[in-house]
């Protein structure tokens, strides 16, 4: 994979759930999403009166949440919400039948699928070429959380889609592009298989899955709520210096 400055660093963040309201990390990323998603004025609904940026979305109460930071200052995202415990962005777009179908279609249950999104890097750090890191860790925590599929609305006018295809997305027979206002993008439906990744891609999965020290060893167990959450922190998170509830930081 591509190396990278040593100032960056990787954090987790579990679900923070009803009251993640005021967390600080949570605000950080919702103003560093919108600031991308605005996108010079491209998405207007990204900023608010204040002319301050806003990704306001509640289904980060329900995520895991994987970003990138460098020397401090948040630069990439992503995130998983597991299916068993939310109705997905994708879900709302299709409408609940045809995602009833899809899931038949893909021959799986919610609670082995997860929706990947909100896959962001800050324009001002592309040249880093941290979007492949960011889901291949992503691809690394959801299969650590027992999932086996991962869903995905995403764009395609900037070529996301392509480069998530060849990270291992499908695309779903019979799934025409959605024009979508809100994001001024027409979106398809993207599908991974996390227990057969794409050849070329799972190396790259296999060394996010060690630096986020993501191993088998350490596997997720399942706990309340419904869904897979860790029991156990993964080896060197707890040893980490800046390990707040709920959340890791590792070192790249
Ligand atoms: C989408 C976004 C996160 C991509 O970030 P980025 O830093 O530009 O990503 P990268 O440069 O690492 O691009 C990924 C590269 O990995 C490549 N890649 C993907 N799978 C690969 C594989 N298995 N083997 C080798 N390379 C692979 C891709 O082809 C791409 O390279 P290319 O641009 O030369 O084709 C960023 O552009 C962004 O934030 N956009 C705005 C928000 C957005 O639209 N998000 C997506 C929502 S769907």
């Amino acid at each position: 994979m591509n190396n990278y400055p040593d100032s960056f660093t990787w954090e987790l963040h579990f679900p923070p759930n009803e009251d993640g309201h005021g967390q600080e990390w949570l605000m950080e990323l919702s103003k560093m999403r919108g600031r991308v998603l605005h996108a010079g004025g491209r998405r207007p609904q990204f900023r608010q009166t204040d002319g301050s940026f806003s990704d306001h979305d509640p289904l980060d109460q329900w995520a895991y949440h994987l970003l990138l930071r460098s020397s401090g200052c948040l630069i990439g995202c992503i995130r998983v919400v597991p299916l068993s415990v939310q109705i997905c962005g994708t879900e709302s777009l299709l409408g609940h039948q045809r995602f009833e179908q899809l899931l038949v279609h893909l021959g799986t249950t919610r609670d082995r699928v997860g929706e990947v999104g909100r896959w962001i890097v800050a324009p001002e750090y592309s040249r880093f070429r941290m979007g492949l890191p960011l889901i291949a860790g992503l691809g690394a925590l959801a299969k650590w959380l027992g999932l086996e599929t991962l869903i995905a609305t995403v764009g395609t006018r900037d070529g996301q889609a392509k480069t998530l295809m060849r990270a291992g997305g499908r695309q779903v027979p019979g799934f025409v592009p959605i024009k979508c206002q809100k994001y001024d993008d027409d979106l398809v439906v993207l599908t991974f298989d996390l227990l057969h990744p794409a050849e070329s891609f799972e190396p790259f999965a296999v060394e996010m899955a060690a630096r986020l020290s993501l191993d088998e060893q350490n596997e997720a167990r399942e706990l309340p709520y419904g869904f897979p959450m860790q029991m156990t922190r993964p080896r060197d998170w707890a040893s980490g210096n800046d390990v707040c509830a709920g959340s890791v930081v590792l070192k790249a």
